[in-house]
């Protein structure tokens, strides 16, 4: 049996799947640009932490510079950056943002402050000698964070293990997607 299609029949066909996503690649392209900007704003911060979790694990290197990038780069997401691209009802189909949001708004917004905290505070203690006792599973991004309490005073983060800090960030991600974000199979 073929595997592959003969090269004469791609052509048309091509052009069947490219005029038949037309209506969709339009409804794409309609989609409310403060929803497309925060899943962007998130995918950087998914891709930030996963650069630097698994130094955190003892998996890799343990590189400070590449930490206190990681960490500038989800700070500067935090605060008003983020809530900025959550104004009151955005929604879609697309979306996994809960209305809940609006009806919390002030426990949101102190969640995207906590990440600037953290964030700080992770690129002031990048440096650090670290404690491997404290680091968290990178997995525990998603999950249940509840029983981690980091400190949440900036001058003693800055002097802690950077692993303090990095707990404390997964704990934000964590916390708010728990509340604030659809459950899903992804
Ligand atoms: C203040 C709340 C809050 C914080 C803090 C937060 N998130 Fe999110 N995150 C959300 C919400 C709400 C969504 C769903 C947004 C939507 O679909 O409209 C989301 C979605 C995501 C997505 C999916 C994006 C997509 O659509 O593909 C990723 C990945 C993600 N967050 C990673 C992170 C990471 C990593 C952190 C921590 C460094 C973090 N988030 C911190 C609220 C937050």
């Amino acid at each position: 049996m073929p595997t592959s299609l003969p090269a004469p029949r791609l052509g048309p066909l091509l052009a069947l799947v490219l005029l038949a996503s037309l209506p969709f690649y339009t409804t794409l392209a309609q989609e409310d640009p403060d929803i497309q900007a925060r899943e962007q704003l998130m995918k950087d911060l998914g891709k930030a932490i996963k650069s630097v979790a698994p130094m955190f694990k003892d998996q890799a290197p343990y590189d400070a510079d590449a930490v206190r990038g990681a960490a500038t780069a989800i700070e500067t997401r935090g605060g008003k950056e983020l809530t900025a691209l959550f104004p009151e009802g955005s929604l879609d189909a697309e979306s996994e943002a809960l209305p809940t949001i609006w009806e919390n708004w002030e426990d949101f917004a102190r969640l995207a402050e906590d990440m600037v905290l953290y964030g700080q505070a992770l690129s002031a203690a990048a440096g650090n000698p670290r404690t491997t006792a404290e680091a968290p599973a990178a997995g525990a991004i998603l999950g249940d964070l509840a029983a981690l309490e980091p400190p949440s005073d900036p001058a003693t983060l800055a002097a802690l293990s950077p692993n303090i800090s990095f707990e404390g960030l997964l704990k934000t991600c964590g916390s708010c997607h728990s509340k604030f974000r659809k459950k899903d199979e992804k």
